[in-house]
């Protein structure tokens, strides 16, 4: 049975030291049968490596530039973020998109990038409310993972979290229902013969998890909000646990 996987991403919350101290209380309390990858800030990605060693709990960055060095002001590389001890990272969060204007070749060339370094890409795809709207997700998130994924071949073992943008940090997930079709539609569209796990994101809550986590539905999750707080994310993770459990 596949295993299943939870990530945190922080996003741009929380100190070095307010990481340390919260990856050290998750680290001390996962489940064992859930993969679980926290993602903090770039600048807390060593001291969180030190806090995490030794645990059941890997490391992952929050995005990493296209281009392997250079002259790139403020970016971080493929090879900065391995040395701080990142075996995960994610790669097109909607934010990275329509923030930063990230479009899915420059995707591509991180993920590229990413597995040749050995790192997990943790591919984010996710339609927004104008396209659902307009009967386009199934559309747009097969542009996002085909191309993001072009020129993948042989067994790369990858992460992709189904994001619907509208559901990010809205308090209103995806329907459950819905959502797991799209588990089944991604699957059809990846090249990759390797493992490929297809995880769910956008307000997940202990509440709501187990509508979206199981055999049959999606692999694990993506969360956001709810991984700031060690209580909240174990629950969550007790809850995808249980799941599992044979
Ligand atoms: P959320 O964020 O759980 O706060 O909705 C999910 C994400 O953006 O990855």
């Amino acid at each position: 049975m596949t295993r299943p996987c939870l990530v945190a991403n922080w996003k741009m919350n929380l100190t070095p030291h307010e990481s340390v101290a919260l990856a050290g209380t998750i680290a001390r309390r996962v489940p064992p049968n859930v993969d679980t990858v926290i993602c903090p800030s770039f600048v807390a990605l060593e001291d969180v490596a030190r806090a995490l060693s030794g645990s059941l709990v890997a490391l992952g960055a929050q995005d990493v530039h296209e281009e392997s060095a250079g002259a790139f002001t403020g970016s971080v590389s493929v090879s900065m973020i391995k040395d701080a001890g990142c075996q995960y990272v994610i790669v097109g969060h909607s934010e990275r998109r329509l923030q930063y204007g990230e479009t899915d070749v420059s995707i591509q060339k991180k993920i590229t990038l990413a597995l040749s370094a050995g790192i997990t890409p943790i591919l984010c795809v996710g339609e927004t409310a104008a396209e659902r709207e307009a009967g386009k997700a199934a559309e747009v998130v097969t542009r996002q993972v085909t191309t993001a994924l072009h020129g993948l071949t042989g067994s790369a073992s990858l992460l992709i979290a189904y994001e619907p943008v509208w559901a990010i940090g809205t308090g209103t997930p995806a329907n459950a229902e819905d959502a797991a079709r799209m588990v089944e539609h991604i699957r059809s569209v990846v090249t990759s013969s390797g493992p490929v796990r297809v995880l769910y994101g956008g307000s997940v809550i202990k509440d709501n998890v187990v509508g979206f986590v199981g055999p049959q539905k999606f692999d694990g999750v993506l969360v956001g909000g709810a991984s700031l707080d060690a209580d909240s994310f174990i629950a969550i993770s007790e809850a995808v646990a249980a799941q599992y459990v044979v």
